[in-house]
C-alpha cells in the first residue's frame, strides 16, 4: 500500500517510521528531517520538500504517486485542510477535516461542547471578546489567579499562567489583550493547584482507545522554571496511570472524549485519528483544559513507542472506519521516557541564528535507545543544523522500571551532549504542582 504522510516535527519521524514498516512511504515535508526521509527511502518511495502544500500540490502528488492512505497529525496543517483535499481525491484518511479539527483550533468552540456535553468539568471561564469586558474581568481577579489562554493555535506556547509567565495584573492584561487583538476572542480561567495531564485516544469516529496517560513538561528549564515550550520531554508509566491518577479518573476522560467524538460526527464522520484531551487534577476532581486534533508532540514518541499493535495496522482500520477495540490497538505495559535536546537559545531568542552540531555516535548507534530527529537537516556524514529555533532532536526509551531508563537516558545526556550550544532536562517525571 502507497502512504503519505504530511508534516516534519518530532512526532511525524515516529509516525514515518512506524507507517515505513508496512506501508511505501510518500512525504511532504517543510525541510529535510533526517528520519522521515530514512523512512522514505527504506521504501522505495518518495519525499518532497513544500513549506505550505496547497490544494492543487496536494492534489497532484497523491495522483502521481497513487497514494491510497493520507496521514496527517500537525495542528496546522490539519487546520488548513490537507485531509479534506485528500478525501476529495476519493483516498483513506487517518486526521480530522478541518472543521473536525476546530475542537483544537478555535478554544471557545471546545468550550461550548464541553458545556453542553460535561459542563461539571469547567473551572470557571470567560471567553472574551472586548477590551472593556477584557478590564473588568481582570480586575475582578485577586492578584494574578488567572490563566490567559489564546483562541488560536499556538503550537502548545499560548497559554500563560498567573504568577508563573506573568508577575503582574498589568502584565496579564496586555499578553490577553494581544491574543484578543489578534483572534478577537481571548479566554481566562481561574488558576487551578494540581497537576495537568494528557490522556491520547485513538478513534475512528465512534469508539476511543486510550493510550497509556502522559506527563508532558512544557516549561524550558529544570524546576519548572522559564518560558512554557512544545514540550521539554514527557513520561509514562507502566500501569498507563500517573501517580496523582487512578483507573476510575481515567474512564471518566475516556467517556467525555467519546462522547466529545461522537458529538463532532453527529452528521457525518469529519473526525478519526487522534483525539488528545489536556485535563487538570485537583482536589475537587478532574478539569478540561483543552482537545487537540492530533498527537501531542513528544507525546507521540512515547505512545507510539508503546504500541504493540504495529501503529501501521491500527492507522489503517482507523482510516476504513473499521471497529476499534483494545484487542485491535493495544499497548505494552511499559513505561516511557523521551526527551529533547534543543538549542540553548530555544524558547528565549526566537530570532537566534540556526546552528550547527554533532550528535555522538554513542547516541546515535545506541541499541538501547530511539532517536527521533524534529527541527533539523544533516549537512554532512557526522553534522547537523537546526532549522528554525526548535526542538532537534529526542531520545526515546521504554523499560520496566521508569526511574530506570530515566537513568539510562540521562547517564548518555550527561556523557555525550554537551551543554554549550545544546540544551535538554534531566528532571522528567518530578511532579511539581
Ligand atoms: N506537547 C503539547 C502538544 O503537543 O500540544
Amino acid at each position: 500500500m502507497k502512504c503519505i504522510l504530511f508534516g516534519a516535527g518530532g512526532r511525524e519521524a515516529i509516525i514515518a517510521s512506524e507507517l515505513a514498516k508496512k506501508y511505501e512511504l510518500y512525504a511532504v515535508i517543510s525541510h529535510k528531517n533526517p528520519t522521515i526521509i530514512e523512512a522514505v527511502e527504506k521504501t522505495g518511495g518518495k519525499y518532497y520538500i513544500e513549506k505550505k502544500p496547497n490544494e492543487e500540490f496536494i492534489k497532484k502528488v497523491i495522483k502521481e504517486n497513487d497514494i491510497e492512505l493520507c496521514v496527517v497529525n500537525s495542528d496546522n496543517l490539519l487546520q488548513q485542510g490537507v485531509i479534506d483535499v485528500a478525501k476529495s481525491c476519493g483516498i483513506l484518511t487517518f486526521g480530522p477535516t478541518s472543521e473536525g479539527a476546530k475542537i483544537e483550533w478555535n478554544k471557545a468552540y471546545a468550550l461550548s461542547v464541553m458545556e453542553k456535553l460535561a459542563p461539571e468539568m469547567l473551572n470557571p471561564t470567560k471567553i472574551i471578546e472586548n477590551e472593556e469586558e477584557l478590564k473588568k474581568v481582570i480586575d475582578e481577579y485577586d492578584d494574578v489567579e488567572f490563566v490567559v489562554k489564546p483562541n488560536g493555535l499556538t503550537g502548545g506556547k499560548g497559554v500563560k499562567v498567573g504568577g508563573e509567565h506573568f508577575k503582574s495584573k498589568e502584565e496579564g492584561y496586555n499578553y490577553a489583550l494581544g491574543c484578543l487583538k489578534q483572534d478577537k476572542c481571548v479566554i481566562i480561567q481561574d488558576k487551578m493547584v494540581g497537576h495537568e495531564f494528557t490522556i491520547m485516544g485513538f478513534t475512528n469516529g465512534k469508539e476511543v482507545v486510550l493510550a497509556p496517560c502522559t506527563y508532558d513538561h512544557p516549561y524550558r528549564f529544570e524546576g519548572d522554571k522559564g518560558p512554557g515550550t512544545g514540550g521539554m520531554g514527557v513520561v509514562t508509566f507502566k500501569d498507563g496511570l500517573m501517580p496523582f491518577l487512578t483507573k476510575e479518573d481515567m474512564k471518566k476522560c475516556k467517556e467525555v472524549m467519546e462522547k466529545v467524538v461522537r458529538e463532532i460526527n453527529k452528521e457525518k464522520i469529519i473526525f478519526n485519528g487522534v483525539i488528545y484531551g489536556g485535563f487538570f487534577k485537583t482536589q475537587k476532581g478532574i478539569f478540561f483544559i483543552e482537545f487537540n486534533s492530533r498527537l501531542g508532540d513528544p507525546e507521540a514518541l512515547n505512545v507510539l513507542s508503546l504500541m504493540k499493535t504495529p501503529f501501521a495496522e491500527v492507522a489503517l482500520d482507523i482510516a476504513k472506519g473499521n471497529e476499534l477495540n483494545e484487542e485491535n490497538c493495544n499497548f505494552e505495559e511499559k513505561a516511557s521516557y523521551v526527551v529533547y535536546v534543543v538549542s540553548k537559545s530555544y524558547a528565549i531568542d526566537s530570532k537566534a541564528e540556526p546552528i550547527e552540531f554533532k550528535i555522538d555516535e554513542n547516541i546515535l548507534n545506541n541499541n538501547e535507545i530511539k532517536v527521533y530527529c524534529s527541527s533539523m537537516e544533516q549537512i554532512d556524514e557526522d553534522k547537523y543544523k537546526s532549522v528554525g529555533n526548535s526542538r532537534l532532536f529526542a531520545l526515546t526509551k521504554t523499560g520496566d522500571d521508569l526511574e530506570e531508563i530515566k537513568e539510562f537516558v540521562n547517564g548518555l545526556l550527561k556523557k555525550y551532549v554537551e551543554r554549550d550550544m545544546l540544551d535538554y532536562r534531566l528532571d522528567l517525571g518530578e511532579f511539581r504542582r
